[in-house]
């Protein structure tokens, strides 16, 4: 019981409600709103360079005095399985004749994982953020260590009993518990192992086999919207939550137009479906052509990420960009499962929506 009082006072927060990392949708804006509102902000920079991930870091260190989280892509490091990639390309090719067009014929790594980028972790330990994030999997111990000895505060999405078992015992500090319900990729260590859990029974299983013995934070993520939701996890067990979706609408954040209307679109019958086929790991997004033109029976194995996101966002650009001309919608509208409760407020009103109906 003492463990779930501490999560505000171990992040140096007033609300227990953390704004998830979203790679290409966070700002410094969002961030340090969600920061100053109380909650934990948050910086998605797994698809950022090490410049673009400075400069995202100060801008928000400016905003804010309050801490915010910044959060890396943790993926074991895989060269291109050539072969993979030159049937899926070949699979793909008449989806971009139908765009009067042609898939690029060498998939490259369009993102270094945290594991192979030396120079991002020497960012981090000279910035000095009041917490780093994990998702796809944990650094090693060394490098864990190396960052609480800084004053940093470690956190890694989970998804099942056996990667939380691993990020505790490499050191980290909170678990993210993320529910199958989550908007955008699921933070599995190993796409082979994926057991499904919805965020209700994996928060269950944490909390009942490690939350009391190794005294670790359990944050519920996947399918919160509102306040309500949130007081549910925390008695449940969740010590806070971290919502993505909701807040992907405010005005403060990254996400196109054309991306935040769909969302906000969905109110009535939001449906939402995973797929591997846009980036090469499993994603929840808008039912789109994703879901009913490639995710087909008997379509060809994807090259894996992330060299399948570098065709998967070749053809989101084209299809974009063609929107009026064909109907097809090949957008990677990445949404949890219940984006249809998502509400139309800027980052501080929602925090403030939040704050009052979880009391
Ligand atoms: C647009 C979008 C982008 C995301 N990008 C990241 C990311 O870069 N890093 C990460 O750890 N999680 C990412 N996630 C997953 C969130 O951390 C979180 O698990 C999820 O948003 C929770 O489910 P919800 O969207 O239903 O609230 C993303 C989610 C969304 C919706």
């Amino acid at each position: 019981m003492a463990v779930k009082k501490a999560l505000t006072e171990i992040l140096g927060i007033k609300y227990p409600i953390l704004l998830a990392p979203m790679a290409g949708v966070s700002t410094p804006e969002l961030a340090a709103t969600v920061s100053n509102a109380g909650g934990l902000g948050s910086l998605g920079l797994g698809s950022s360079s090490v410049e673009k991930a400075k400069s995202a870091i100060i801008a928000t260190q400016k905003l804010t005095k309050k801490p915010f989280q910044v959060n890396f892509f943790c993926h074991e490091p895989q060269e291109v399985n050539v072969e993979a990639a030159s049937k899926w390309i070949d699979f793909l090719k008449p989806v971009f004749v139908q765009f009067d067009s042609e898939p690029k014929q060498n998939l490259t790594k369009i993102y270094k994982s945290f594991l192979e980028d030396p120079q991002m972790l020497e960012l981090v330990l000279e910035l000095k953020p009041d917490v780093i994030s994990f998702h796809f999997g944990v650094p090693p111990q060394s490098t864990v260590e190396k960052l609480k000895r800084t004053g940093i505060i470690t956190m890694a999405s989970v998804t099942q009993l056996s990667e939380a078992q691993i990020a505790v015992a490499r050191g980290i500090d909170i678990l993210i518990a993320q529910g199958v319900e989550a908007g955008g990729h699921r933070g599995i260590f190993s796409t082979e192992v994926d057991p499904a859990l919805t965020t209700k029974d994996l928060v269950a299983l944490l909390q009942s086999k490690l939350g009391a013995d190794e005294h670790v934070p359990i944050v519920a993520a996947g399918g919160v919207m509102s306040g309500q939701d949130i007081r549910e996890l925390i008695d449940l067990g969740a010590c806070g939550a971290q919502l993505g979706t909701a807040f992907v609408q405010c005005k403060e954040s990254a996400a196109s137009v054309n991306y935040k209307q769909s969302l906000l679109g969905q109110n009535k019958d939001g449906a939402t479906q995973i797929t591997s086929s846009v980036s090469g790991r499993p994603a929840r997004a808008l039912i789109s052509s994703w879901h009913t033109k490639v995710d087909v029976p008997g379509r060809p194995p994807h090259p894996g990420y992330p060299y399948t996101y570098d065709v998967g966002k070749q053809l989101n650009e084209l299809a974009s960009s063609q929107e009026s001309v064909s109907p097809d919608r090949f957008n990677a509208h990445w949404a949890g499962s219940n984006v249809r409760r998502i509400r139309d407020l800027d980052a501080n009103k929602l925090m403030q929506t939040l704050i009052r109906e979880m009391s």
